[in-house]
């Protein structure tokens, strides 16, 4: 069978996470395929709320795979938590989790190295998350990062103190004050907590469920104006969060994926640096940071907020090829008079486009706005399409017919019951 997609088309948050676990039922596996514990990806149901990391959002259905593919950093420690977090909720982890022996790892000197970047920087921070994402794709890239694997072999510490040597140079060059004993001990002792888990080549797991005519999920963390080619660089993370991280994250072919889900707020929003083009710095925005209960999930940051950004939501469009949209947070524009919709840029040189500049950051942009009714009521309770007020189904209308991609899901709170399916979701 084939694997469907589903990844954020904006700066990350767009509520991934609940809705992996809404579609979940409808697979056999679930499978992440970049990042790492940057991530935060909440769900909600039964009145519990749980924020996951790296874990796949499928590993609260218990009779889903979930596989943690090569394309994904993996900190130990971190992991540690999630999964006992995980088994205090009465889950299951380790009988339903794999774990790609070619995931790479992060070090506690990872974190560290990010910390330092960042701060030798200056006034040009990207707002890592600080998790140590950069540094651990950077060794991946550079041919000296250690994996998963890795940890089964008898020279793992080793390999692992060798590494840390060239680290700690670089930490040692920027003077970047650093004490690893204690963080080095809680690494190993999790370390013997990661061996106890499936660890195996999950390209063939996943190969070998497509051909038994499983269907698989692929997951993507963060978003595609954070993905390292395509995002607003420098301020972005370090993979592939669109679709062709895909592939290269859980080795698939192209040809295996059928629908791309794009998911996206029915706003905007963004966490650390970097452009953004219909960010609002006024009561307004404030206002969606309230109603939206806009703080980061990983490191309870505020997120900065704005209107949709349609010349952006169309490049996130086009790159992945997206099959399906899903609009999230609906509800957080219950109480506004008016709704805007950024349609184009305008130029500092005059010129309207509504495509995204190479180098946003230095453009001097000023976001062309239309205007649409509020439909100033709540949404609870609300159970289909059918029942949604006259304003709402015009807002998504006006972004079907702007977007030209059928919108499958409309979003009207956290909790997987608040989900408005337009019609059956068409899977692989
Ligand atoms: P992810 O990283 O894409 O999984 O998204 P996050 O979990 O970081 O952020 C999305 C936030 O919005 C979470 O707190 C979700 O519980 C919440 N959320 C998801 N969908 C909706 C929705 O339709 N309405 C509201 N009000 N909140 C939602
Ligand atoms: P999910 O999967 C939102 C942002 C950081 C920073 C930049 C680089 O929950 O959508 P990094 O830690 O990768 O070096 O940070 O990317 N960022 C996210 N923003 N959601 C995320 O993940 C993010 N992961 C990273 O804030 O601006
Ligand atoms: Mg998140």
């Amino acid at each position: 069978m084939s694997v469907d997609v589903l990844l954020g088309l904006q700066w990350g948050d767009e509520g991934k996470g609940k809705i992996v676990d809404v579609l979940a039922p409808q697979y056999h596996m679930v499978a992440r395929f970049q990042g790492g514990p940057n991530a935060g990806h909440t769900l909600e149901f039964d009145g519990i709320k749980h924020v996951l990391h790296q874990i796949p959002s499928g590993i609260f259905r218990s009779d889903i795979k979930n596989v943690i593919g090569n394309g994904v950093v993996l900190d130990p420690v971190i992991f540690r938590k999630e999964v006992e977090a995980l088994n205090q909720r009465g889950v299951d982890v380790k009988s339903n989790l794999f774990v790609s022996n070619r995931a790479h790892l992060i070090f506690p000197t990872h974190g560290l190295l990010d910390a330092c970047y960042e701060q030798s920087k200056g006034n040009q921070k990207i707002g890592s998350t600080l998790k140590g994402i950069g540094p651990t794709y950077q060794d991946k890239i550079a041919r000296v990062g250690l994996r998963v694997g890795d940890i089964l072999a008898t020279d793992f510490k080793s390999r692992y103190r060798s590494l840390v040597e060239r680290h700690q140079s670089v930490l040692n060059f920027y003077e970047f004050p650093h004490d690893l004993e204690e963080k080095e001990d809680v690494f190993f002792q999790s370390i013997d907590y990661l061996r106890q888990f499936h660890i195996t080549d999950t390209a063939y797991l996943v190969n070998h469920a497509l051909s038994d005519n499983q269907t698989v999920l692929a997951e993507g963390a963060q978003g595609s104006l954070l993905d390292i080619d395509f995002g607003s660089y420098p301020f972005v993370t370090s993979s592939n969060t669109m679709i062709a991280g895909v592939c290269s994250g859980l080795g698939i072919a192209p040809s295996r994926i059928k629908e791309v889900y794009g998911i996206f707020k029915a706003y905007c929003t963004r966490v650390g640096s970097g452009p953004f083009p219909t960010e609002l710095l006024d009561e307004t925005g404030e206002k969606l940071r309230k109603v939206g209960q806009e703080y980061g999930a990983t490191t309870g940051r505020p997120r900065r907020c704005g209107w949709l950004d349609l010349p952006a939501l169309k490049y996130a469009i086009m790159i992945n090829g997206a099959t399906q949209l899903f609009m999230m947070k609906a509800d957080v524009l219950n109480d506004f008079e008016d709704i805007k919709v950024c349609t184009h840029y305008k130029l500092s040189n005059g010129d309207i486009t509504d495509e995204l500049p190479y180098d946003i950051k230095r453009q001097e942009i000023e976001p062309v706005y239309h205007t649409l009714s509020g439909w100033k009521q709540a949404l609870d309770g609300m159970e289909n399409f059918g029942q949604m007020p006259h304003e709402l189904v015009q807002y998504v209308n006006y972004l079907e017919e702007q977007l030209q991609v059928p919108i499958g899901i409309v979003s009207i709170g956290p909790d997987r019951e608040q989900t408005i399916k337009r019609a059956e979701i068409s899977t692989g």
